[in-house]
């Protein structure tokens, strides 16, 4: 990925002094170019058999089912022409229905769910599309300041062909009243960018009475780019 394929204002800010940790993180020099460690152009063997039977239902990883409104989560990801990219390894990770993830440095108190680990991977089909089952994830507090309350979300990686090939983005949900108190998603400048984070509700989607569907496409790049670096 080049930035310059990237128009200002679609990527979050690197350093953005109200999300606190970027003030530390952020880069403070001019970009070096370095000789990379590994080679970039190492691909990835995408075949199926890097998935395990239940990757794509999140509902599935326990002996019962977890707690909270099961939905599906479905959408293409596109390079800036709108074609499909396929092959993509999708990942996925994320709180549960309490807001609360499965990982050591999540003590807070919120209830784990022993048949809810939040993670799972896919590869996009022909026509660039990944598709999931899983539990709405709850908003949960992070500590960057008094009542800072993640909007919910969920994590969503992607590798192209080679190793080097990896972006990383958030999806959230419509009308989250939590929107407008999050410096992570406020770090993205432009509006109608920060808009393509939030997937859209779908009728067409939603499986019967078993639940609601959401659709999120990812755009790579150009001018209608999903951002990336959340
Ligand atoms: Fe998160």
């Amino acid at each position: 990925m080049k930035f310059d394929v990237i128009e200002p204002g679609i990527w979050p800010e690197l350093i953005y002094p109200a999300y606190k940790s970027t003030v530390a993180r952020g880069p403070q020099q001019p970009n070096l170019r370095i000789e990379a460690p590994v080679p970039v152009t190492q691909n990835i063997v995408t075949t199926p058999r890097l998935l395990l039977p239940n990757d794509t239902d999140l509902t599935k990883h326990g002996q019962g089912e977890p707690l909270g409104e099961k939905i599906v989560v479905t959408g293409r990801v596109l390079d800036e022409d709108g074609k499909p990219v396929r092959n993509s390894l999708v990942e996925v990770w994320q709180a549960n229905s309490a807001g609360r993830y499965w990982h050591k440095k999540d003590q807070h108190a919120a209830p784990l769910d022993p048949n809810f680990y939040g993670v799972g991977k896919m590869l996009t089909d022909d026509e660039g599309r990944y598709r999931f089952v899983t539990i709405k994830p709850g908003p949960y507090p992070w500590g960057n300041h008094d009542k800072a309350w993640r909007p919910a979300h969920i994590h969503f990686s992607l590798f192209g062909n080679v190793y080097a090939q990896r972006l990383v983005t958030q999806m959230y949900f419509p009308s989250d009243p939590l929107f407008d108190y999050d410096p992570i998603f406020q770090s993205v400048p432009d509006e109608a960018a920060r808009r393509r984070l939030i997937s859209r509700f779908s009728m067409e989607e939603t499986v019967g009475g078993e639940m609601l569907g959401y659709e999120f496409d990812i755009v790579l790049r150009g001018r209608d780019a999903t951002p990336m670096g959340l």
